[in-house]
């Protein structure tokens, strides 16, 4: 069954140059990417991404992370892929959420850490299931920045909404 799936390449990936390596191991899946851009990441949108976490006590320590504040990259890559079982490929390759977990071949086991307040340091997120995909796709991306109809959308019309234009 066809599938989409939110990626995440976050600040520490990012930090240690491994953008091309990632979407290089991804590229195995032969999925089709769908949406792709760069993101500077509030505090509100890493908020609601991990909402599900809000009792955790690590949680104020993954939305620093998310943010970009404990790497001096203030930014995240976030992508789509799209395609037969996409969740389970993308998430095979990503390997366990815990680094040390992880299989040492997958993307987490070998660029992971786990940093010494215990927080996982692990490269990307991969949406766990279509109902998390569905909510982290809408979160992040607007219907228009995927090239694919991946769910209903309705008009809206908004008045006097104010938007930089070139
Ligand atoms: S749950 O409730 O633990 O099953 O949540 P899960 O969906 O697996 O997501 C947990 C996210 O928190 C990040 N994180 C940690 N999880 C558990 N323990 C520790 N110490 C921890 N530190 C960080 C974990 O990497 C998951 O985020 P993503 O972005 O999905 O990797």
């Amino acid at each position: 069954m066809n599938q989409a799936v939110l990626i995440l390449i976050k600040p520490d990936g990012l930090k240690k140059s491994l953008t091309g390596n990632i979407l290089t191991r991804l590229s195995e899946t032969k999925l089709e990417i769908v949406a792709a851009k760069m993101v500077r990441v509030s505090r509100e949108l890493a908020c609601e991404h991990y909402k599900h976490l809000k009792e955790k006590p690590f949680f104020e320590e993954i939305i620093k992370y998310l943010q970009g504040d404990l790497h001096e990259r203030k930014k995240v890559m976030a992508l789509v892929y799209w395609g037969k079982d996409a969740i389970t490929k993308c998430r095979d390759l990503a390997g366990a959420t815990n680094p040390e977990e992880a299989d040492p071949t997958s993307i987490r086991g070998s660029y992971g850490r786990i940093t010494t307040s215990g927080v996982y340091e692990n490269a990307i997120h991969v949406s766990s299931n279509p109902e998390e995909a569905e909510r982290e796709i809408k979160l992040w991306f607007e219907p228009k920045d995927i090239i694919v109809d991946l769910y209903p959308v309705k008009n809206a019309v908004e008045k006097e909404f104010k938007r930089k234009v070139w």
